[in-house]
């Protein structure tokens, strides 16, 4: 692998008595597109102000900008080199963007991978995020028959 860009190891981040991160480890490898997910409140915010970057960029827009947005990026990264490490809900671009995914739980770094990996994880949130409706829509995936078990 190589050296990463940006390296956390054992981030914490409390306000008073109340613990956002705990023992939080990430690396971040140079030219790589790494998302950064997790359920409201796990602290996504507040580690990219640990850290640098964008935030949220695609919130607010419509799907055509989210897709532009999404091109942009990619063409971007390539053209420039870029290093990208972006905070976001949206599935689509996890999906089309970027090379890794980080997802913040239990006051860390739960799970880091490609799509691939996080489907594998088995832990409640990252399944039902992952491989939840709007998971299948951004893998090509028909929605799933809500008749059959
Ligand atoms: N300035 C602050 N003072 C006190 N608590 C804070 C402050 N900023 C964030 N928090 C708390 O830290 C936790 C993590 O917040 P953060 O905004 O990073 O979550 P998030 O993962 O970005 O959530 P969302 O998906 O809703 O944007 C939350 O419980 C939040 O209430
Ligand atoms: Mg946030």
């Amino acid at each position: 692998m190589t050296d990463p860009v940006i390296r956390i190891r054992g981030l914490e981040n409390r306000f008073g008595s109340h613990v956002v991160h705990e023992g939080l480890d990430l690396d971040v490898r140079r030219g790589e597109v790494l998302g950064v997910a997790g359920g409201s409140g796990t602290g996504k915010s507040v580690l990219l102000r640990s850290i640098v970057g964008l935030q949220t960029p695609t919130a607010g827009l419509d799907p055509i900008g989210a897709l532009a947005f999404d091109r942009l990026m990619r063409e971007l990264v390539a053209a420039l080199g870029l290093t990208v490490f972006l905070v976001t809900h949206d599935l689509d671009t996890l999906h089309a963007l970027c090379d890794r995914i980080a997802v913040l739980a239990e006051r860390r770094v739960l799970a880091c991978g490609t799509m691939d990996d996080m489907l594998e994880v088995d832990h409640p949130w990252v399944r039902d995020y992952f491989h939840g409706p709007r998971g299948r829509a951004a893998r090509g995936l028909p929605p799933l028959d809500p008749d059959r078990s």
